[in-house]
C-alpha cells in the first residue's frame, strides 16, 4: 500500500521513523486492533501507518498544535492517502482530553503515545491511556532513547502487574498488552528507579554525543564489543 506523508525540509526527526512506523502498524494489524487513539499528531507519519493497517481502523489523534506548529499538515497528509473518514482530531491537550474520554465511557483497543515528552507528561498519558484500553488491547509508546521514557517503561514494568510487556523489534519504541484490571491495594509501589538504568543511560549517552575523551573511550570500547 502505497503511503505518502509530506514532510517539510530538515523536519524528519519529530516523525517516528519508517521502520517504526511499520512495527506500529503491524501491530494494530496483527491483533485486529480496530479503535485506535494518538497522542502527537504532528505531521501524521504514526497516524496514516496505524489508519493504513485495516479499512476497519478508526483513529482519534489528540494534538492542540496542530494548526499553530504544524500548518494542519498532519490532518492534510491523512486526507491525501483518503484516510479522514475514519479519523477524528481533537485540538486539545492529553490533560484535557484523556480524562473527558474516560469520563465519558470511551473504551480503545490501541493507544499510541508520542506527545508532551516530559516524564511526568508521558507518565500521565499512559494512566490514562491504561483506564481508556480495553483488556486484549495495547499501549506502544515512542522514544525509548530518553531517560523520561526509560523511566515511564521501568514504572510500568515494575508497578503494574495488569500489563504485560510486548518484546518489539524497534529500540526505540516499548509495548505493554493490557491482561487484566488494576488489582492493586491502595498502598502498593516497587522501586523503579535504579542506579544500574541511570548508569547505563548516561554512559551510552556520553558515547553517543562523542564529544568527550570518556564519551570517544566508551564509544570505541563498545564498537569492539559489537566487532565494528
Ligand atoms: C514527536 S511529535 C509526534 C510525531 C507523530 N507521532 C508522528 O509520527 O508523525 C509530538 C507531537 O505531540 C504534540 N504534543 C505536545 N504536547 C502535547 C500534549 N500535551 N497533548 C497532546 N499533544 C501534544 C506536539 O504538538 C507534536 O505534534
Amino acid at each position: 500500500m502505497n503511503i505518502h506523508v509530506e514532510l517539510p525540509e530538515n523536519k524528519e526527526e519529530i516523525s517516528v521513523r519508517i521502520d517504526e512506523a511499520k512495527e506500529i502498524r503491524s501491530i494494530v494489524e496483527k491483533n485486529n486492533l480496530n479503535k485506535c487513539l494518538e497522542v502527537g499528531l504532528a505531521y501524521g507519519m504514526s497516524a496514516n501507518y496505524i489508519l493504513s493497517a485495516s479499512s476497519t481502523v478508526r483513529l482519534t489523534s489528540l494534538d492542540p498544535f496542530q494548526k499553530s506548529d504544524y500548518n494542519n499538515l498532519g490532518l492534510a497528509n491523512i486526507q491525501q492517502n483518503g484516510y479522514s473518514d475514519r479519523h477524528i482530531h481533537i485540538d486539545k491537550l492529553s490533560s484535557i482530553a484523556l480524562p473527558e474520554m474516560l469520563s465519558a465511557g470511551e473504551k480503545f483497543d490501541f493507544v499510541f503515545i508520542d506527545g508532551d515528552h516530559k516524564f511526568e507528561a508521558a507518565l500521565m498519558d499512559f494512566i490514562y491511556a491504561a483506564e481508556l484500553v480495553e483488556i486484549g488491547g495495547f499501549i506502544v509508546v515512542d522514544d525509548l532513547w530518553m531517560r523520561a521514557l526509560q523511566l515511564v517503561k521501568e514504572y510500568v514494568k515494575r508497578n503494574r502487574p495488569d500489563f504485560q510487556e510486548v518484546k518489539l523489534n524497534s529500540v526505540n519504541l516499548f509495548a505493554f498488552k493490557k491482561i487484566s484490571e488494576d488489582q492493586r491495594d491502595g498502598m502498593f509501589f516497587r522501586e523503579f528507579y535504579t542506579r544500574k538504568g541511570f548508569l547505563k543511560y548516561h554512559l551510552n549517552r556520553l558515547a553517543w554525543e562523542d564529544k568527550t575523551v570518556f564519551g570517544k573511550l566508551i564509544k570505541q570500547v563498545k564498537n569492539i564489543v559489537r566487532g565494528r
